[in-house]
């Protein structure tokens, strides 16, 4: 959304009443009037996270719709490849910095319309082996990112996560089910509970106030530049088969998870901050196609043509005594399909080939 005054909307419809009466073609438009014309439609987007893997993606969907870019991102586990592609474009501004850090983050909500706030610690490997920093990260970015868009207004859109509904078993989980978590002990269930706090900070600021916020629980998603690094198991599992590596299943494979293209996940998400009835939401994005760990393994090795073997690790191995997951994971998405019409239209196949080709250009 973009807000200016009766009195620049009525100087705005003048100049163009006046270049409509003028017997010129488009070419003869003045800098002025383009200028103007613009000026209606163009956004300015910030867009924290903006060098990761989804961050990136959202970045090109967004100047492909016309917006104006600032990408806040420190590069903890983005890259600025991700981004260097368009660096070079005069809508788009760079910021190698923190959320965390404050004054930075007040300025660039003020100098922005909208704020798509992606940043975070992700992947259950870096939650393992970095705890505090992870709560830390996600939730005082949060509330800083949220204190200042409350301030001045400014619709913002945050990504949360399926991790928020732990341990449930109701397959598939609608937005409103109960959640259960394991033991603040384990330290796998800190990434779901911090999310489940900027949640909460969320709902409270629309609750209070009616900022316009939008929630949004991915599911596992996928696409080209996620990296494996972190424990994403399609990443690691082509590399591994292009590599004619084993291909290390955690567990006994049995446990099943849905995948969803980022190219669906990112109209998605811009569609929910447009939509002023999705803010004060919480809504599912996914894929709702199902796939067991194992069966998954079996179709890389088919999609490669790979000689990979499968190999099983148990979960006390790969993460330590006391790591629980979830059997089964899959997204509702009436919600999401009411509210702004989204509909995956990727399927497993298409993620593979996309992932895969990707993984081979690089080799
Ligand atoms: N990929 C998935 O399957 C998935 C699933 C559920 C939720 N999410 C959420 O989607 C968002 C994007 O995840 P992603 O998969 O693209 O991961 P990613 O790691 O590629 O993106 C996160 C980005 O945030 C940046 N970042 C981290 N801390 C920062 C900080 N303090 N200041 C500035 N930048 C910071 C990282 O450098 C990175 O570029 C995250 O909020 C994540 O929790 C992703």
């Amino acid at each position: 959304m973009t807000y200016i005054t009766n009195e620049r909307l009525k100087a705005l419809l003048s100049q163009l009443a006046e270049f409509c009466s003028n017997d010129l073609t488009y070419k003869y438009a003045t800098a002025s009037h383009a200028a103007a014309i613009t000026d209606i439609t163009m956004q300015h987007a910030l867009v924290t996270g903006g060098a990761g893997f989804i961050g990136s993606h959202l970045c090109e969907q967004l100047l492909q719709q016309g917006y104006q870019l600032t990408i806040l991102d420190d590069l903890s586990t983005g890259r600025f490849q991700n981004i260097a592609h368009l660096e070079s474009d005069a809508n788009v501004r760079v910021v190698i910095d923190s959320v965390i850090h404050e004054d930075m983050v007040k300025q660039l909500v003020a100098d922005c319309d909208c704020v798509y706030h992606l940043a975070s610690a992700v992947g259950v490997q870096l939650i393992m082996d970095q705890p505090v920093k992870t709560i830390e990260n996600i939730f005082v970015g949060t509330e800083i990112v949220l204190r200042h868009c409350a301030r001045l207004r400014k619709p913002v859109l945050v990504t949360s996560t399926s991790e928020v509904y732990g341990k449930g078993i109701a397959v598939p989980f609608h937005e409103d089910d109960d959640v259960v978590t394991g033991a603040t002990s384990k330290h796998r269930w800190a990434y779901a509970c911090a999310k489940s706090l900027d949640e909460f900070l969320c709902l409270a600021h629309w609750k209070q106030s009616r900022m316009p916020v939008s929630v949004v629980r991915l599911f596992n998603t996928v696409g080209p530049r996620q990296t494996g690094q972190y424990g994403m198991v399609i990443p690691r599992f082509v590399q591994a088969a292009l590599e004619g590596a084993p291909l290390t299943v955690y567990g006994g494979g049995i446990q099943s998870r849905c995948f969803a293209h980022v190219a669906d996940i990112v109209q998605g998400l811009v569609k929910m901050l447009e939509t002023p009835s999705a803010h004060g939401q919480v809504v599912n994005l996914g894929n709702d196609e199902e796939v067991t760990i194992m069966e998954l393994a079996q179709r890389v090795i088919a999609a490669t043509e790979s000689t990979s073997e499968i190999q099983h690790l148990s979960y006390e191995e790969v993460y330590g005594a006391g790591f629980e997951d979830m059997e089964r994971r899959v997204p509702a998405l009436g919600r999401a399909r009411e509210l702004v019409g989204y509909q995956a239209t990727c399927t497993l196949d298409d993620i593979l080939r996309d992932v895969i080709a990707e993984q081979r250009a690089a080799m």
